[in-house]
């Protein structure tokens, strides 16, 4: 595996190709027919990627709406520039989860979907969000927990990897731990919903997801190069005779800040 730390291009590019996969679109307007942000809000959308998430939230605010979309890397919000150019609702802004540039109180909905896995500071990002939304305003933020994550594995390699996989702990439980988070920063949880994601074939979302496995295969001592070779070979073939199929599940939590 190359050892070069990615670029903004690279990253821009990644999530291009990843959030524009038909899973991704299911998974996005699922999430917002659940949150149904309100015509003529403001809305933040915290970690908005290249835009894909802003034109969705357009629909549903209309042009007497606001969103305001916020994103780490200054590539990654060009493409989101470019993809929202004609919705004069959209602005964009660079800026961190957790030292948001924006006033206190100022919005009607926060949006953090599928950003907190990347941010080591959970406490600091939540009370971010808090600070930022008007009093009985709410927030939707959604994550994962690994636990849920089910592949169809029929060799003991692969078997050995997944619970490799599912061992490292770097907020891997993210998606259920948030019903306790929120409250901590103050929010008083309304809903939680599951999304479910199910592939069966591998597409640029898994392709990533084989790196981040293949990263974490390589940082523990239950695999040589040669065995997480022949485990990502397991994959392809899966994939070649139709027999790949994995599924997970996200939670998405919709939350008040009280009055
Ligand atoms: C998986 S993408 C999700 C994009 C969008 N929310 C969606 O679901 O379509 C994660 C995004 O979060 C951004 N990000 C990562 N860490 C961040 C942070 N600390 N503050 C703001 N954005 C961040 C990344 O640059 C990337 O664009």
């Amino acid at each position: 595996m190359s050892e070069r730390p990615p670029s903004d291009d690279d990253e821009r590019d990644r999530w291009e190709r990843v959030l524009s996969t038909r899973t991704e679109e299911t998974f996005r307007d699922f999430v917002f027919e659940q949150v149904r942000p309100r015509k003529d809000e403001s809305v933040l959308s915290v970690g908005c990627g290249p835009g894909f998430e802003t034109a969705a939230l357009a629909r549903y605010v209309g042009e007497g709406g606001t969103i305001t979309g916020i994103d780490v890397n200054e590539e990654v919000l060009a493409a989101a520039r470019d993809r929202c150019g004609d919705l004069p609702q959209a602005s964009f802004e660079q800026g961190d989860i957790v030292d948001l540039p924006v006033a206190d109180e100022s919005y009607d909905l926060a949006i953090a979907k599928q950003v907190l896995y990347a941010v080591s500071d959970i406490e600091a990002a939540l009370n971010e969000l808090f600070r930022v939304i008007a009093p009985g305003g709410r927030v939707a933020v959604t994550a994962g927990d690994r636990r849920t994550h089910v592949k169809h594995t029929p060799t003991d390699r692969m078997q050995r990897a997944d619970n490799v996989y599912r061992a490292e702990i770097n907020h891997s439980q993210l998606g259920t731990r948030l019903i306790g988070r929120l409250p901590e920063a103050g929010f008083t949880v309304e809903e939680v919903t599951p999304c479910a994601k199910i592939q069966t074939e591998i597409d640029d979302q898994i392709e990533q997801g084989i790196g981040v496995q293949r990263g974490l295969l390589e940082a523990s001592d239950a695999f040589d190069s040669e065995a997480i070779d022949a485990w990502e070979q397991d994959i392809r073939e899966l994939n070649e005779t139709g027999q790949f199929l994995s599924c997970s599940t996200s939670f998405l939590y919709v939350a008040r800040k009280p009055e």
